[in-house]
Order: C-alpha cells, then structure tokens, then sequence
C-alpha cells in the first residue's frame, strides 16, 4: 500500500465511504467485506484532472467517459464546462452539472471561459463559491470552435481571478502563428495529418506558455498549464518555477509514450490532438520534468473521435480532423509501465503525480488524493504482475481505436473503488452510476509547490 513515501504492508478499514483506519490485522466489522489483495498495489484513487466528456461531437459522454475512466482505475475526473462564444458561463456550468450526473466516478468542473464581459467577470466569484475554481482560456483561434480569446480578455480574467482565488488556465499555443503556418502548408501541398504537427512546432507552445504565464505574474493569479508537450515550453516553466511563481504544469501520457513519427503512419489522423505529439528529445525531457518536480500531473486530455471521423474529414486538409485523443483508461497502465517498471519513477511518485498532487492543486486535498483515515475510501488497486492489452476491444471508451493497439502494457488494474463501492474490477464494470459532483476549494498552488520542494528535500537525504 502506497502511504505518502513508504510502501507498507497493511489493512484498510473503510467504512460508510470513509477511511476509517489503516493498520496491521485490522479485525473487520462484523458483517463487513474484506477483499484480500495480497501481490496487490494499492495506491490511493486516481484522479484524471483533465477529460472532455462533453465535448459537442466527441464520442464519449460522461455514461461512457467515465465507465472507460473507472476501468482504468480512475476515482474522480476533472471536467471542463465550455462557456461557447455568446453563452453565459454559468448556464454552462449548470449544463455541465446536469451531464454528470451520469458519471460513474466523481467529477469537479473546471469552466472555459470565452469573454470578459461585465457578466461573466461577475460570475467567477460565484462560481468558486459553488467549487468550481480552475478556469481555462483558449490562445488559440480556429481551433476548437472559435473558443480562442485575445490577451487583453485574458489579462481581465485573470485579474478577476487573482482577487477571487481562482486558478488560470490556458490552452497555451500561438493561435496566429497556427493558422499562417497551417495556410502556409496547405499552400505548398502539404495537406495530410503531418500538416498538423507542422503547424504546431514547439515554438508556438513555448511562446504561448511564457505570454500566459506572464499575463498570470501581471495579474498576479496562479497558473496551471495543461497537456505540456514541449521541452521548449518546459524552460519557460522551470525558469519562472526558479523565480517563485505560482505556476504548476501538467504533461498527458501520449506524450510520455509516443512520439511525432505516429504522423507519419497511415492511421496518422487517429493521433491529431492539440498540442500534437513531440519528438522523443521533448518526450525524455517531460519524463524529466516529471522527475525533478518541474512537471507536476499527468491528465489524459481524453476527448476522442472515431477513426471514420478523422479520417473522412481531414486526409486533404489537416486543420479539418477533429482535435482530440482517447487516454482515461490506459494512463494508470501507460505510467506504471513507462515510469515505474522501466525504473524512472517509484511507485511513491506515481501514487503523488496520479492521486496527491491533482488532489492537492484542485483543491480535493481534504478528501481525495491519499490514503488517510477520514478522506474518501477511495482505492486503486493495481496488479503489478498483470498486463493491460489496450486495444479498442478491451477498452470501454466508445470508439473503435486505440493510441497503443500494438503494445501491451504491465500491470492490470484489478480494482477500482469510489467512496468503498467497488465500481470496477478486472478491468470491467461493477457497481456503476454512483459518481458524485466535486465542489472544490481555492487551492494555496505556492504552499504546493513549497511543500513538494520541501518533501523532495527530504527524501533526497
Ligand atoms: O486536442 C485536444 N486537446 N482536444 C481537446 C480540447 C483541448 O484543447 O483540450
Ligand atoms: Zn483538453
């Protein structure tokens, strides 16, 4: 059982959704169900702080979404609730709330926020109140609907933001230079999914990360910067990390595991996510980041469509295929593999980047993301001599590829457990449609990243 930093041997006691004790030859209630996992990980749930279960068109709504999330070990989600240009924020929110209440695990909502008008600005303050705390905003232009909003509508919300607490954040590439570059390839015939990761070289990431994190320092609000794919977007973060800025970042597990030659395959179009997959040199140096704290969660950035879809749009003109990856159930797998059996990371680290660190910078950490006596018996229970086939056969999200159909990965998720009910084991579905809404609190990100640097101190000694 992973404990903070040890590994222990040990009995957990949950009771009416609670923790209720942690100890050696706990006897059991009477009447109350004991599961022996002896060979067993058992790590505290996981949490995915980045999915789009309700994303217009995309194949998984929060029934599926989440059924693919509990399969993959995952306890509780963190949604986006998209502001559409013209919308009102809060509508979008209780929209939102109402598509989770068919969440199979427990989900928080981050919002998209699209304009500072009077209205919206308005709202942000009422909206922390109601736990929704983390807002993202859009650099980009004709990606995703037209959700791209200029600097100055960023710098407005970001002020709003650093006076109510909220945490920034923002889809972080140049969306101007997307679009001449894309202009610029399609014109000279380059018009098949490649086109896609040339339009959006690490430069258009790395500029854009150190133009929010600056407009962040200005308005002087903490910063979360999500799916990071770039080793040049990286030393913009280790460098104002260095400065103490309240900037955290998260990387996804496809950049983790594959690298930019996936847009050379034939099935290239099933790969196209924004930002797109790097090189392996980008690819080492985010393990890195990982390691050195730098980096500090892995979300799935699950939004995925069919292959037909991809495909049938966008094979002579890139910018036309759907932007968005399958990835929920196979990151617990993808890190254990990747990360702690090739030697990189220890299963400590992973039970901190999967479960602790999301819990603690989302502002869960008073109920979710370790196991403690009085927080959510919320438990995942990996078997470390398993394997996972992640094949679309195997998996449950609603669409009929996967990134890693040729590979199998090690480790298998053997239980999944929300609030003490069990609503996966072995990988398929037990006791489902339980999953609750996540009011979250204002989350202090510099007592984050102090205490982290003071606990990688400690166990450096
Ligand atoms: O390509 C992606 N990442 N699609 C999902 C929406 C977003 O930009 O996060
Ligand atoms: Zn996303």
């Amino acid at each position: 059982m992973v404990l903070g930093d040890d590994v222990v041997h040990a009995d957990l006691l949950a009771v009416d959704g609670t923790i209720a004790a942690i100890g050696s030859a706990i006897d059991p209630p009477l009447g109350c169900a004991v599961l022996d996992v002896g060979g067993c990980i058992v790590l505290p749930g996981v949490i995915d702080p980045h999915v789009h279960f309700g994303w217009p068109g995309a194949a998984d709504d929060f029934a599926t979404g989440s059924l693919a999330a509990a399969c993959g070990g995952v306890t509780s989600v963190l949604e986006f609730a998209v502001q559409f240009p013209g919308t009102d924020l809060s509508e979008s929110v209780d929209e939102w709330l109402a598509l989770g209440r068919a969440s199979h695990v427990d989900f928080g909502l981050h919002a998209v926020v699209s304009d500072a008008t009077p209205n919206t600005l308005a709202q942000l303050d009422a909206l922390i109140a109601r736990g929704v705390t983390s807002f993202k905003m859009f650099m980009t232009s004709q990606h995703s609907g037209g959700l791209g909003i200029n600097d100055a509508t960023m710098l407005a919300i970001m002020r709003r933001l650093a006076v109510a607490g909220g945490l920034a954040m923002a889809h972080c590439e140049n969306g101007i230079l997307v679009d001449a570059l894309s202009e610029q390839l399609l014109d000279e015939g380059g018009r098949g999914p490649l086109g896609h990761l040339h339009s959006r070289p690490p430069f258009v990431e790395a500029e854009a990360v150190s133009r929010a994190i600056a407009l962040a320092s200005a308005a002087g609000c903490s910063f979360y910067l999500p799916h990071l794919s770039s080793a040049m977007g990286l030393e913009v973060v280790e460098a104002v990390r260095c400065r103490g800025q309240a900037v955290v970042a998260e990387t996804c597990p496809q950049f983790l595991a594959l690298t930019s030659d996936v847009y050379e395959q034939d099935d290239a179009a099933n790969f196209v996510m924004s930002p797109p997959i790097k090189s392996a040199d980008d690819q080492a140096r985010l393990w890195h980041g990982l390691l050195s704290g730098a980096i500090s969660t892995v979300g799935s950035d699950h939004c995925p469509y069919p292959s037909s879809t991809r495909h049938a749009n966008g094979l002579d003109d890139f910018r036309r295929i759907p932007n968005g990856v399958p990835g929920t159930e196979t990151l617990l797998p993808v890190l254990f593999t990747l990360g702690v059996r090739s030697g990189l990371i220890t299963l400590a680290d992973m039970a901190c980047i999967v479960s602790t660190n999301p819990a603690e910078i989302f502002g869960l950490g008073h109920r979710k993301g370790s196991l403690t006596p009085g927080h959510d018996a919320d438990i995942t229970v990996l078997d470390p001599e398993g394997t996972t086939v992640p094949s679309a056969d195997n998996l449950h999200s609603d669409i009929d590829y996967s990134l890693y159909d040729d590979r199998t990965l090690q480790g298998a998720v053997a239980l999944t457990i929300v609030r003490g009910q069990i609503v996966a084991q072995g990988g398929q579905p037990r006791h489902t449609g339980r999953g609750q809404f996540l009011p979250r609190e204002v989350s202090d990100i510099s007592g984050f990243i102090r205490r982290s640097a003071l606990s990688a101190a400690v166990s450096r000694q």
